[in-house]
C-alpha cells in the first residue's frame, strides 16, 4: 500500500476501505507520511466526501492513535457532551451541575477557545484558584467525591486529530462534514464516554452556516455513533446572535451564576434544558421519560437551587474559591470601556454572533494565536437582541476589558466598528430567534 495510491482513489470517488484508512492514520501519527501528500488526501476528501462507514473508520482509527481515557471504574453510564463551538456558549457550566444534581457521573473533557468561540476550559480558569489539569487516575476519586469533574483535554487524546487538524486549518480543508465529525467523535469516543450528545451549532457564528449542513453533520456522527456502538443525540441550535448577553470569560461565568441563582435569559434555558434533557434519556433516569417531562425535571434543578449547590461544589472540589455569599471569586474584574446606544427607534434585526465574537477578541477575550494570553475581564455584554423593540439613546452594548486594559485604544476601536456593524435596526418589528431548531437521535 503507498499514499500516492490512496490519494488517487479517494481523487477518482473510490471508497477506501479500513485497511487503507488505517494505514492513513499510522502515517500521519507516526509522521511516515509528508505533509503534502495528507494535504492532497485531506483536499480529496473534502471534495469527494466519505461514506459513513468510511467515516466511522476514520474516526475510530484516530480514536485509537493515542491515549485512550478508561472510565470503566466510575460506575454507571458516563454521557459526555460536546459543542461545535459559538459565541457566548456557556451551556457546559449550567448544564453540567444540573445534570450531576440526578446522581449522574459527569466526567467533562473540555478544550480552550481559538479564534472567535470560546473555551470552556478559559471560562472556569477565569475563577480564582479552579484547577483543569487533572490527571485520569484522580476521576475516580474525584467523581466520588462531588459527582462530577471538569479536565482539560489531555494533550495524548487522539494524536492523529491534533496534526490532522493543524494541517486542516492551513489547507482550506476544515469545512469537510466528515472530517469535522471525525475529528469530534474520535476526541469523545477517546474520552471513554458511553454516550454522546452534541450541540450542533448553526449560523454566522458556527463551524455550520446553514441549516442543511448542520443537518447533515448530527446524521454523520448518529450514524458514527451507530456503528461504533455509542448512542449519540444532537440538538440543533441557532448561533446566529450570541447565546445569552454575556460574551467573554468572567462576564460568561457570571452570567451562568446567574442563570443557576433562578435568572437565567430564555434562550440559555432553552438550549441548556434541550441538552441536558437529551444526556438524561442515555440514562436510567431518564430512559422512560417523554422529552417534555426531563425538561420540567431539570428546569426543577435549576429553580430550586440543587443545580447552584452542585456548581458551588465542582468550584471548591477543583480547588476555586467562593466569597461568603457562595459567588465564584474570579481572577480579575470586568472593567466597561465604553456603552453604544441606538441612534433610531425601530426593532432589533440583526446582532451577528461571528461580529460580536470578532469584537471580543479583539478587547482582548479570545485568542488569535494558540499561544496568545487571554484578558479574562475582557468582553462584551448585549442589552437587546434580536426582535427587541429598542428606542433611540436605549442602550445596546458595553465594551470591557481587564483592569489592565492589556489591547489599547486602537484595538477597542477596532472593536467598536466590529459591534457597529453586528447591529442591525429595523423599522418593521422583526421576529425572535428559534434557539433550539431541532432535536435528532
Ligand atoms: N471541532 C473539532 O474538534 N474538530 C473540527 O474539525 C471542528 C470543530
Amino acid at each position: 500500500m503507498n499514499m500516492l495510491e490512496l490519494i488517487e482513489k479517494k481523487r477518482d470517488g473510490g471508497v477506501l476501505t479500513e485497511n487503507e484508512i488505517q494505514f492513513f492514520v499510522d502515517g500521519v501519527t507516526d509522521k511516515s507520511i509528508p505533509d503534502y501528500q495528507i494535504s492532497a488526501f485531506l483536499m480529496a476528501v473534502l471534495w469527494r466526501g466519505m461514506t459513513d462507514e468510511e467515516t466511522t473508520q476514520l474516526t475510530l482509527a484516530m480514536s485509537r492513535s493515542g491515549e485512550i481515557c478508561d472510565l470503566s471504574a466510575i460506575p454507571g453510564i458516563k454521557v459526555d457532551k460536546h459543542s461545535t463551538g459559538g459565541v457566548g456558549d456557556k451551556v457546559t457550566p449550567i448544564l453540567l451541575p444540573i445534570v450531576s444534581s440526578f446522581g449522574i457521573p459527569c466526567v467533562k473533557l473540555s478544550g480552550r477557545g481559538l479564534g472567535f468561540t470560546g473555551g470552556t476550559i478559559d471560562k472556569f480558569e477565569s475563577i480564582e484558584g479552579f484547577r483543569t489539569s487533572i490527571d485520569p487516575s484522580e476521576f475516580p476519586g474525584k467523581i466520588q467525591k462531588c459527582g462530577m469533574l471538569l479536565g482539560g483535554q489531555t494533550e495524548g487524546l487522539a494524536t492523529c486529530d491534533k496534526y490532522l487538524y493543524a494541517l486542516r486549518d492551513v489547507t482550506g480543508t476544515v469545512p469537510s462534514i466528515p472530517l469535522i465529525a471525525s475529528s469530534i467523535m474520535s476526541k469523545k469516543i477517546a474520552g471513554g464516554a458511553d454516550a454522546i450528545v452534541l450541540d450542533i451549532t448553526c449560523g454566522s457564528g458556527a463551524f455550520m452556516k446553514d441549516q442543511a449542513s448542520a443537518r447533515e453533520l448530527a446524521r454523520q456522527m448518529i450514524a458514527i455513533g451507530k456503528l461504533a456502538g455509542k448512542p449519540v443525540s444532537c440538538v440543533l441550535t441557532s448561533m446566529e446572535q450570541p447565546l445569552g448577553d454575556r460574551v467573554g470569560n468572567i462576564l460568561e461565568m457570571q452570567e451562568v451564576f446567574d442563570a443557576l441563582s433562578g435568572k437565567a435569559l430564555a434562550d440559555v434555558e432553552e438550549v441548556v434544558l434541550a441538552m441536558a434533557s437529551e444526556m438524561l434519556r442515555h440514562t436510567d433516569v431518564g430512559k422512560d421519560k417523554s422529552s417534555d417531562e426531563l425538561i420540567d425535571m431539570c428546569r426543577e434543578k435549576l429553580n430550586n437551587g440543587e443545580a447552584l449547590a452542585k456548581f458551588q461544589e465542582l468550584i471548591l472540589s477543583q480547588g476555586g474559591q467562593l466569597d461568603s455569599s457562595g459567588s465564584p471569586i474570579f481572577v480579575d474584574e470586568p472593567f466597561e470601556v465604553m456603552k453604544d446606544y441606538a441612534t433610531d427607534d425601530g426593532y432589533v434585526t440583526r446582532c451577528d454572533a461571528l461580529s460580536v465574537g470578532e469584537a471580543s477578541c479583539l478587547l482582548g477575550a479570545g485568542r488569535m494565536e494558540k499561544t496568545d494570553v487571554i484578558d479574562m475581564g475582557a468582553g462584551i455584554r448585549l442589552y437587546k437582541k434580536v426582535g427587541d423593540p429598542v428606542k433611540r439613546g436605549d442602550p445596546l452594548y458595553s465594551l470591557y476589558t481587564g483592569s489592565k486594559n492589556v489591547v489599547g485604544e486602537e484595538r477597542i476601536d477596532e472593536a467598536l466598528y466590529k459591534m457597529e456593524s453586528a447591529f442591525a435596526i429595523g423599522k418593521e418589528p422583526a421576529s425572535k430567534i428559534v434557539d433550539v431548531i431541532d432535536v435528532i437521535s
